[in-house]
């Protein structure tokens, strides 16, 4: 399966975001990720689908939303006429979380599920042909530049077991605390889809060298 780096603009330069966009559409990231946050299923308030529109109009790259919000099938159809291609919603939100999936297939957006750190793999075991891509967050969801929990990397490897088990081809996603170190061991436990905020956006040497560096940590990884 293809690796994806995926730029969260959580980590972005805000008063810049339509430049700091195309930096990282220019130095070959796969998705633009975007992370919604209402102040209520997280601590933290951050974007609505205004935002999806003004990525829209700055590139042509999948837009990948994370709704860290509750009722998020509240909002599924203004994320979608926003302009988002991918939309994961967290299990912990949904209690009719079936439904949701299959009202975002409706929409036209390709459906993803979000797991927090202490929700379960089992979860997820009679969902795995209602989702695209499963995220396994690999940090407390609300906010960037946290430090990567270890014990997701068990959790991906049972997760990718869970999808082999039950024949899906989803491909899993990690966001939170990934960078040149975390990417490999991610990579090698089974994920293929990388959220990266402050690895990319933050980094010392500027964004092109943030997104390389991932990519050279996976060369030559089995
Ligand atoms: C947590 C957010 C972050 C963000 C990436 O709610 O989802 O994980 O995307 O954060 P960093 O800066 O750790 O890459
Ligand atoms: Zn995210």
């Amino acid at each position: 399966m293809a690796v994806i780096i995926a730029p969260s603009v959580l980590a972005a330069d805000i008063n810049h975001l339509g430049d700091q966009v195309q930096e990282v559409v220019a130095a070959g990231a796969d998705w633009i990720h975007v992370d919604v946050m209402d102040g209520s299923f997280v601590p933290n308030i951050s974007f609505g689908p205004n935002i999806v529109k003004a990525v829209r109009r700055v590139t042509s790259l999948p837009i990948d939303v994370h709704l860290m919000i509750d009722y998020p099938e509240r909002h599924l159809k203004a994320f979608a006429d926003a302009g988002t291609n991918h939309i994961t919603v967290h299990y912990e939100t949904c209690p009719h979380i079936h439904r949701t999936l299959q009202s975002i297939r409706e929409l036209g957006m390709a459906p993803g599920i979000v797991i927090n750190p202490g929700t379960p793999v089992g979860t997820l075991r009679e969902l795995t042909h209602d989702f695209e891509k499963v995220l396994i967050m690999t940090v407390n969801p609300g906010f960037g530049g946290q430090a990567f929990i270890p014990s997701m990397l068990d959790k991906i490897r049972r997760t990718r077991a869970l999808l082999q088990e039950t024949g899906s081809s989803a491909q899993i996603q990690v966001d939170g605390g990934i960078d040149k170190d975390t990417i490999k061991a991610c990579f090698q436990a089974g994920a293929t889809n990388f959220v990266v905020g402050t690895a990319i956006f933050k980094h010392e040497n500027g964004i092109p060298a943030g997104i390389q560096v991932l990519r050279d940590a996976l060369e030559n990884v089995s």
